[in-house]
């Protein structure tokens, strides 16, 4: 079976960890890189090794034969690259925030629906090994009976004060990353409020009801001392500390006992190299559903913003 045709729309910053992992994919070859900056373009020529660059994503779509799009921009452009591609038919990879409002997301679940591609939307907390090892436990164990997330940065980027979503934007992350682990949310209790010496800044708390019964705390603050990012999940007799903010440092219990984190079966979970990249290889070979789908992540767009708008209640469809 001949390699998927790869290409990435929008070469920034956060697009060259894509780029590592398109190289690292035996399946993979990437063959064309779209981007409306040419000096982008010159340092992936430079970089990477591309040959095929546009300025025009949608020269791009018509000149190349391609499989696979990685779309890598903002999510003010996202959405309507994200369509097209669909349109053309093309497996797309769509980056952390898929669109501005869930309402743009749904917009890219309409495309996947009329589509015979599949789209796979890069919340990538769910493909970390280590995190896939706990889920595994967290499941062994009964399932999960609370949850939480710290999402704390001493200040957002300038492009999330402008937009002005703090969570749907930048701490999605965690809020996805607890429903990855707990599933549905149906009631949702939010404060949300600026800082008051640094009124751009924002902060958020919110307890969460899951569906299964299972309790949740999700924690968002900027303008505090450190950027860190943490979660915790507890079954009944399991409990799980695990600190993102620089790799994936777990301290885990089992029946009051250490657990210690190289016990993690990571073999059964796709090796520690595992990311999101193969799994999507994986999803387009043996044509199955992937873990973060458009449907999936509107959910998870709907409860980032009942936290931003400091919701109390039913989580509203
Ligand atoms: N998953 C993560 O951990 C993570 C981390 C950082 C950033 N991100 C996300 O990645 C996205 C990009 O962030 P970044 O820091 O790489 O930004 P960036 O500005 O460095 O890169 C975006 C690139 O998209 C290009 N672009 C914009 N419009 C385009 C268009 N119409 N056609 C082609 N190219 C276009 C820009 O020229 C730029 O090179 C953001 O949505 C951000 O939230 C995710």
């Amino acid at each position: 079976m001949s390699n998927l045709k790869v290409a990435i729309i929008g070469a920034g910053g956060h697009a060259q960890g894509h780029f590592a992992m398109i190289k690292n994919e035996p399946e993979m070859d990437l063959v064309a890189v779209a981007d409306i900056d040419e000096s982008r373009l010159a340092h992936t020529s430079d970089e990477h090794g591309v040959t095929a660059l546009f300025t025009d994503y949608r020269e791009m779509l018509e000149k190349t034969a391609l499989d696979v799009v990685y779309v890598e921009t903002f999510p003010g452009p996202l959405t309507d690259i994200v369509v097209d591609c669909l349109e053309a038919g093309l497996h797309t990879s769509v980056e952390k925030p898929p669109g501005v409002t869930s309402d743009d997301t749904r917009r890219m679940l309409e495309a996947e629906r009329k589509s015979s591609a599949k789209a796979i939307v890069s919340l990538n907390r769910r493909y970390f090994p280590t995190v896939l090892a706990i889920k595994n436990l967290l499941n062994e164990h009964g399932g999960p009976v609370h949850v939480a997330a710290t999402y704390n940065k001493p200040q957002a980027s300038e492009r999330i004060r402008e937009v002005g979503h703090f969570i749907s934007l930048d701490a999605i992350h965690h809020v996805d990353l607890l429903r990855w682990l707990a599933g549905d949310v149906a009631e949702v209790y939010a404060e949300a409020w600026s800082a008051p010496t640094h009124p751009s800044e924002m902060r958020h708390n919110a307890v969460l009801k899951f569906t299964s019964g299972c309790g949740g705390v999700m924690m968002s603050h900027y303008a505090v001392g450190y950027r860190i990012q943490r979660f915790e999940a507890h079954a009944e007799d399991f409990s799980a500390y695990v600190d993102m903010t620089r790799g994936q440092n777990a301290e885990i219990y089992i029946e009051g006992e250490p657990f210690p984190q190289d016990g993690l079966d990571l073999d059964a979970v796709g090796g520690p190299d595992f990311n999101e990249t193969r799994h999507f290889v994986e999803c387009i070979r043996n044509d199955t559903t992937p873990w973060s789908t458009l449907e999936d992540a509107v959910k998870t767009m709907r409860l980032c913003e009942a936290i931003e708008t400091g919701h109390k209640g039913p989580l509203p469809a």
